[in-house]
């Protein structure tokens, strides 16, 4: 039988890569030709918003995800130069495509440095990253990933402002599409759907974090934020059997194997009860499908009917109805599910 499923064990993958540090790219001071290559530079509004506490604390985080995105596409272009400029589309390679996406994620990371510095908040310095990156293909498969991962962070800081500072909710709103434009170029050289879902998933910061942290060279941050550094950790989540960064045949319910990376840190007692295997996509509620233990293995029906991006993790509840909730009641995971047009 086919596999269903071509998902990314990305924590398994990203942890096996032997690190090569590779030279930090701050985003707080904008190179001169960059608005160029954006498309634009930082808005010209005179003066910065004043943000709450809570925003200082959001976007912090943000500012921690958008660094790793910035460089994951500065890295790849910078790769360009040896894989050449990939397919041309209507007169524009892919490489161009990619330039511009990677001066975009710049001019994001230069716009939250300055609305944090404004409020006399400190940017976060970007730690360093290792990404397991082998071609062209796989670089544009791992760029769907990580744009969905801050597409569906987005939305929570989007949610997140929306008590505090619903000033900045429009700004938000602003980069979304941005990055939903960015997934779509990335999805049509995978020979997918563009556009999958009606809408997009959204996923926790914590989700976020920990997804983040599997392409961070540990002890590599500096001075980060104690919002951040007391954001929870999990073990990981992988899929035996499954290779690089690729897109799967369409979303066919099946049965995958878990494996949890680090079980020494699943906390005490967690296999006493029924577990489960929450899938969280769209704007659905999570679903839950029964999880079976066969040694290390973990057995678990995929939820069917998921549509673009989907995100795995095991937990011991089947209550929790939205993604906070879930949060609070991750055992392992998230894993992002990148699922067939
Ligand atoms: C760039 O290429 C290097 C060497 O092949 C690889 O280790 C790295 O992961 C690649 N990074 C990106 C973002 O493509």
């Amino acid at each position: 039988m086919a596999p269903l499923f071509l998902p990314v064990a990305l924590s398994f993958l990203a942890r096996s890569v032997l690190a090569s540090p590779v030279a930090i790219v701050t985003g707080t001071a904008l190179p001169p030709n960059i608005a160029q290559q954006a498309g634009g530079g930082l808005p010209n509004q005179p003066g910065t918003p004043k943000i709450s506490a809570n925003a200082i604390n959001s976007f912090h985080l943000a500012n921690f995800l958008e660094n790793l995105e910035s460089y994951f596409f500065q890295e790849g272009l910078m790769n360009y130069t040896r894989w050449g400029t990939g397919e041309q589309v209507n007169g524009v390679s892919n490489m161009a495509v990619v330039s511009r996406i990677a001066a975009q994620e710049e001019v994001h990371v230069a716009s939250i440095v300055g609305l944090l510095e404004g409020n006399g908040a400190p940017a976060v310095a970007p730690c360093q990253y290792d990404f397991p990156i082998t071609d062209e293909t796989s670089f544009l498969a791992l760029a769907s990933i990580i744009t969905n991962v801050g597409i569906g962070a987005l939305q929570d800081l989007a949610d997140g402002l929306s008590t505090t500072d619903p000033g900045l909710e429009a700004t938000v709103a602003s980069i979304l599409p941005v990055e939903s434009r960015h997934d779509a170029f990335f999805r049509l050289f995978a020979q997918e759907v563009p556009n999958p879902t009606a809408f997009e998933t959204r996923i926790s910061g914590i989700w976020a974090f920990n997804l983040a942290l599997d392409f961070i060279i540990p002890g590599s941050c500096q001075g980060l934020p104690s919002f951040i550094t007391s954001l929870p950790i999990f073990p990981d989540l992988g899929i035996i059997g499954y290779g690089g960064p690729s897109f799967a045949t369409p979303n066919s319910p099946g049965k995958l194997i878990f494996q949890v990376g680090q079980p020494n840190m699943l906390p005490q007692g967690w296999n006493s009860g029924p577990l489960y295997m929450a899938w969280v996509n769209q704007d659905n509620v999570p679903a839950y499908t029964p999880v079976t233990v066969q040694g290390n293995e973990l057995h678990a029906d995929v939820q069917p009917g998921m549509f673009g991006v989907a995100y795995a993790a095991l937990t011991n509840q089947n209550t929790a109805t939205n993604i906070n909730d879930l949060t609070k009641a991750t055992l392992a995971g998230p894993l992002p599910v990148p699922l067939g047009s």
